[in-house]
This record gives structure tokens, C-alpha cells and sequence, in this order.
């Protein structure tokens, strides 16, 4: 059983091809990466069990080379940030789309049984309705997020006209240990994770009551298996979250309850592209792939901080 990872040095990436070489059985893990925003680090203490290739999936005999005869692919490599989107719509644009279309050609064109597809909630807007469901009408806000709905799409038509298996997952606001909080573009977690261990106060843009479904990283893994392996689930799309809705106020409040330190943040102007409310409704997850998430959010803060910490040293 080859697999293969593209993005497999990312945040989520990364935790992945943990969740990957903890199963049963002897697959071989094949990352693809061109370490854009992932960090070859990340893969340290199983880089002797993998094969990793620094590849770039805009080089289509690349990433055909690497395909080829595999057995399931993850494509998770990708530009991840709506404000990026909007600052470099071409680069974001080349990588996030005929990327995503090069890897689909690939396995199609290489046999592979399935491809699982890292969509986004952002492909959702901001439309007042909550929680969101799949069969919502998208109404993307962002280069990104169509960019990413792009992707999508094409995976679903790869699925209805060339036969190939494909699921596509609609992630949303992902945390855990490995997450960048070095770049403008990080995830609000890891930047608030950061300053707590500074005990400094994080910057939140807009008032801080904008909310989003915050989804512990395993979690995310343990969906991503789960739908490479769930049978009917092919051609289809799946929300991944926890279906709770937090705001980053509230987040800031337990992460101060937890280190135990009071520490009031700072308030940016709203960011461009950002929609205001976010939650998922995972029951078709849960219905087809058997979806449980079992870690909940408290819990993650704790296992994030607590990487963090020791990272930290
Ligand atoms: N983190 C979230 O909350 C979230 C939410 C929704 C969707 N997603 C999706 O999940 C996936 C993983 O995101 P992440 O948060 O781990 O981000 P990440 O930036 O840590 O991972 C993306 C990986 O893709 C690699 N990459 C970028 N351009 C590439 C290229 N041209 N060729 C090869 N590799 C390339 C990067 O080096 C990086 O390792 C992305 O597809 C993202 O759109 C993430």
C-alpha cells in the first residue's frame, strides 16, 4: 500500500502522516512538499519512516512521477490564507487550483483508488444561517475560498467523468501542536498559543465576538481516514468540524483560565475577507464515515499549550 501526502510538512499534514504510520498495517508514506509554508522539522522524529519529496504541485511531471501506482492520495498542499489569497491572488490561484487540478489529473492518470481532497469552510461565506450543511448554496468571499471550492468542484466532476474516487473535506478552523504562529497569515490559535507563553497580549482583529468551529487537529485526522476508506462516500463532500461555536473572545478567556494569568487583548481593525460566524454541522459526517470527534476544544488548548510549552523549552 503506497500513500502519498502532498502537504505532508504542513500543520495538518504532518499530523496526519502521524495518524497514518499509527495504523495497522504496512503502508509506505510518500510526502510531497515544497516546504512553501510546512517545515521539513515538522517531519523530525518520523522522517526515517517516510519518503519525502520536496516537489511542487504546480510541476505536473512531478507530482505524476510520485502518483503513479499509488494507492490513495491526501492533497492537502496548498496556499492556506485568506489574506494571502487576497495579497497574492496568482501565486495563490496557480498553487491552490492548478495545483489541486495537476494532482487529480495525476491520479486519475496513475490508478489510484482515492483521493481525499482537504477542502474549506471558507468555500460557505458569510451568510447568516447556522450551522453550515453541505448542501448550502457557496458563497465564497475570497480568492482563497474559491480557490479552494474550485478544487472541489473538480474533484467531484473527476469522480463523475473519469471514475476516479474522490472524497472532499470541508475542514474548518483547525489548531494543534505544529501550527505556524510565526507568519501574518497564521492561525488565530497558534498566535494566541505564542503570546500566552510570552504572557503578552495577542492582537484579535474586529471586536473579538466573530466565532468559528475550532477543531482540535487529531480530530481532522482521524476524519481524513475515515474517508479514505468509507465506501458510498465517493463524489461526495463533508463538513469537518466539532459543530460547536466559539468565539475568540471566549478562546483568549480559556486559554488565560488555563495558564492561569490575566492578560486583557489588543483590538486590530477587522480583517478583509474574514467571514463573522462559523460552525459546522457534521452529521453527514458522522452518518457515512462515522465520524466521532473525541477530542474537544478545552482539551486541544491544553495539548496545543502544552506542545508549545516544550517547544518552547
Ligand atoms: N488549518 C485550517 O484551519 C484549514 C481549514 C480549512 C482548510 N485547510 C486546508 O488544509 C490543508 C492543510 O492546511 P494547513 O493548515 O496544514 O497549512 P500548511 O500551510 O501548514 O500546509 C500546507 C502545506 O502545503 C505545502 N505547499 C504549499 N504550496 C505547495 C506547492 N506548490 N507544492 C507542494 N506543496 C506546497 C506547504 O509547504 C505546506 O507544508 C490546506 O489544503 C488548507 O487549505 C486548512
Amino acid at each position: 500500500m503506497r500513500i502519498v501526502v502532498t502537504g505532508g510538512a504542513g500543520f495538518i499534514g504532518s499530523a496526519l502522516v502521524r495518524g497514518l504510520l499509527g495504523q495497522a498495517g504496512a503502508a509506505s508514506v510518500v510526502v510531497l512538499d515544497n516546504l512553501l509554508t510546512g517545515k521539513s522539522e515538522n517531519l523530525d522524529e518520523v522522517r526515517s519512516r517516510i519518503e519525502f519529496h520536496d516537489a511542487d504541485i504546480r510541476d505536473y511531471a512531478a507530482v505524476k512521477g510520485l502518483l503513479a501506482g499509488a494507492d490513495l492520495v491526501y492533497h492537502l498542499a496548498a496556499i492556506p490564507s485568506v489574506p494571502r489569497s487576497i495579497s497574492e491572488p496568482e501565486l495563490t490561484h496557480q498553487v491552490n487550483i492548478n495545483g489541486a487540478f495537476n494532482v487529480l489529473l495525476a491520479a486519475q492518470r496513475g490508478g489510484v483508488r482515492r483521493v481525499v481532497y482537504a477542502a474549506s469552510s471558507s468555500a460557505y461565506g458569510d451568510t447568516p444561517a447556522l450551522p453550515k450543511v453541505e448542501e448550502m448554496t457557496p458563497t465564497p468571499k475570497s480568492p482563497y475560498a474559491v480557490q479552494k471550492l474550485v478544487g472541489e468542484h473538480y474533484a467531484r466532476v473527476f469522480t463523475e467523468v473519469y471514475g476516479l474516487e474522490t472524497v472532499a473535506l470541508r475542514f474548518f478552523n483547525v489548531f494543534g501542536p505544529r501550527q505556524d504562529p510565526s507568519s501574518p497569515y497564521s492561525g488565530v490559535i497558534s498566535v494566541f498559543m505564542a503570546a500566552l507563553l510570552d504572557h503578552r497580549a495577542p492582537t484579535i482583529y474586529g471586536d473579538g465576538e466573530q466565532s468559528r468551529d475550532f477543531t482540535y487537529v487529531d480530530n481532522i485526522v482521524e476524519l481524513c481516514l475515515k474517508a479514505a476508506q468509507a465506501p458510498g462516500a465517493s463524489g461526495r463532500l463533508y463538513n469537518g468540524g466539532v459543530g460547536a461555536r466559539i468565539t475568540l473572545n471566549e478562546a483568549w478567556r480559556t486559554l488565560q483560565k488555563i495558564e492561569g494569568v490575566e492578560i486583557p487583548p489588543l483590538h486590530g481593525p477587522p480583517r478583509e475577507g474574514d467571514v463573522r460566524h462559523s460552525q459546522a454541522d457534521i452529521s453527514a459526517a458522522r452518518r457515512d464515515l462515522g465520524y466521532r470527534p473525541a477530542v474537544d476544544f478545552e482539551e486541544g488548548l491544553r495539548r496545543t499549550l502544552e506542545w508549545f510549552r516544550q517547544r518552547k523549552g
